[in-house]
């Protein structure tokens, strides 16, 4: 991907694995001069980032002058009302949410630092702190205030709790199904996240991930859909939502045995 002028976002971008502390901190010193920015999602798909990765990237961004953005399209408003950064006490200097506040509604939203923030404002227009930003639809009234009202409803008392308790009970019964069936299996995911991969070590990164057997995991997901339940059988992640009781988790539960059964004979 080359630009008109020569640069190239691929070729711009340094990737370093995920929740590998020591190999972050290496590459953010030795490029310290030339990083804009570091940028993480907290969780990548389902797989958490470890609390000491998360304050070590903060603490290695803040040693060499380079700002931190969470992306928090994943875990904004999920892992906790207030996101990644309440869930590890950990600030970033610029963040971005997705869909998550639309209640499905097309939404994004991007915040951070007030003095970075205070530079997207037209009356800086021909300053050198100014940051442009412009949207077609941004701000739009019929999003904004589906907006408000997701935020309104998981502000409610006990919203979270529930959601991390059916996310907990999704994950409990998806381990006690893959045991019964005697197949190995990871269960992984916090608060209203879930996701699972047959494999017969931790999933800590996409390399273990790719351990995994993507083969007879997309059998199941398809098997579900057959069985009533559809999951994207892309092996996608679970978002459990306040939509979701117990019936609808022991449904999910007892669909996934029959599932399992079927394609594991
Ligand atoms: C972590 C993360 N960042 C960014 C995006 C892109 O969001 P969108 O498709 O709304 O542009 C996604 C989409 O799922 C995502 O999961």
């Amino acid at each position: 991907m080359t630009g008109t002028g020569g640069a190239s976002a691929v070729g711009d971008l340094l990737v370093s694995p995920y929740n590998n502390l020591e190999a972050a901190q290496n590459l953010i010193a030795e490029h310290a001069s030339d990083l804009a920015a570091v940028i993480i999602d907290p969780v990548q798909r389902s797989i958490l980032a470890d609390r000491t990765f998360m304050q070590g990237l903060r603490d290695a961004t803040t040693k060499h002058g380079v700002l931190l953005i969470f992306d928090e399209v994943v875990s904004g408003f999920r892992l906790a009302l207030g996101g990644a950064v309440e869930y590890y006490g950990v600030s970033p200097d610029l963040l971005a949410y997705g869909k998550t506040i639309g209640g499905g509604n097309p939404i994004a939203a991007l915040g951070g630092r007030t003095d970075l923030m205070d530079e997207v404002r037209e009356d800086r227009h021909h300053t050198n702190k100014y940051v442009w930003a412009a949207s077609t639809t941004g701000g739009g009234p019929v999003t904004t205030a589906a907006a408000h009202a997701v935020i309104d409803i998981l502000c409610a008392p006990g919203a979270y709790e529930h959601m991390y308790k059916m996310g907990a009970l999704l994950r409990e019964g998806i381990t006690k199904t893959f045991s019964k069936h005697g197949i190995a299996v990871q269960v992984y995911g916090q608060g209203p996240l879930a996701q699972f991969q047959i494999a017969d070590i931790p999933i800590v990164d996409m390399e273990t991930e790719a351990t995994s057997n993507y083969h007879l995991r997309r059998e199941i997901d398809l098997e579900m859909v057959r069985q009533g339940i559809f999951i994207n059988p892309m092996l996608t992640k679970i978002y459990v939502s306040l939509a979701h009781d117990e019936t609808a988790v022991q449904a999910y539960v007892d669909a996934l045995d029959t599932a399992v059964g079927i394609c594991c004979k």
